[in-house]
């Protein structure tokens, strides 16, 4: 698929996964062939553990490495308590450098750990993304969200490669699909949309891609909420 098709909306990265060169070469042409501004692009990366004791170099990196002197979105990959405070501090330099648009963190999953980070910090953290799904929902951490405005990002929105098809044949999931004509996937991926989490499935299948966003044209309705909502087992996918 042409790289401008995935740049039509959100794009992901992070530099773990080492895509942040190839996703930049990506923004570079579809801006010169005139599919994208860079105002029309929002791109995300991570902070990798290993490089928490020298934050800005990374951001500096990453930024080199996406050919971009922006980034919209850095966040932590992991809460790391011996120092993830001074990497956090590095990204609000950045961020006062007109470096980083916006900061948050990823994979803090209680309270007292999310406050530990806010509270010897600044900048509220803009988003959390942590693994959340209809059986792994974080209700209790998107309760104490609230206070700070800061928004849940679900990774594994339709409970991660492996692991779809049990979410997919769950009965709930299954029978509220059909009574809406529409597949499993979008049903989850609404439900994320009415539950206020934002989600962002992956996809190498075109069909695939096309299909999650055919989510608008249909509602849950308060009834099939509560089922979802009844789904939430506190229990995740992955073992980290
Ligand atoms: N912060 C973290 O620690 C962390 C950890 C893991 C993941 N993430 C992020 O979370 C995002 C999503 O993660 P993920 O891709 O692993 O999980 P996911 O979106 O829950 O699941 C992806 C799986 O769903 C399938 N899929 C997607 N749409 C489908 C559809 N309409 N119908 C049927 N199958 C469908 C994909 O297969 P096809 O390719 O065949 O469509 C793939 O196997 C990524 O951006 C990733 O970087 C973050």
């Amino acid at each position: 698929m042409p790289a401008y098709r995935v740049m039509k909306g959100r794009l992901i990265t992070a530099r773990i996964y080492g895509n942040e060169a190839d996703v930049g070469r990506g923004i570079q042409r579809a801006i010169e062939e005139g599919f994208v501004t860079r105002e029309e692009i929002f791109v995300t990366t991570k902070m990798w553990t290993d490089d928490f004791d020298n934050g800005a170099e990374a951001i500096n990196a990453s930024l080199e490495r996406l050919g971009l002197d922006y980034i919209d979105l850095m966040i932590l990959h992991h809460s790391q308590p011996s120092n993830d405070v001074e990497a956090y501090q590095a990204m609000e330099q950045a961020v006062s450098e007109g470096k980083l648009r916006s900061i948050g963190l990823s994979n803090y999953y209680t309270p007292e750990d999310f406050d530990r980070l806010v509270n010897a910090t600044s900048i509220t953290p803009a988003l959390l993304q942590n693994e959340t799904h209809p059986y792994h929902q974080s209700m209790e951490m998107k309760e104490h969200l609230r206070q700070y405005g800061t928004v849940m990002e679900s990774w594994f929105p339709l409970g991660g490669r492996g692991n779809t098809q049990t979410l997919f044949h769950d009965e709930v999931i299954s029978g509220i699909a059909q009574a809406h004509g529409k597949t499993s996937a979008q049903i989850i991926l609404r439900w994320h949309l009415q539950a206020g989490n934002i989600a962002i499935p992956g996809s190498s299948n075109e069909d695939h891609i096309q299909e999650n966003f055919e989510i608008f044209d249909f509602e849950l309705t308060d009834e099939e909420m509560e089922q979802m909502t009844g789904l939430d087992r506190n229990e995740r996918f992955a073992g980290y």
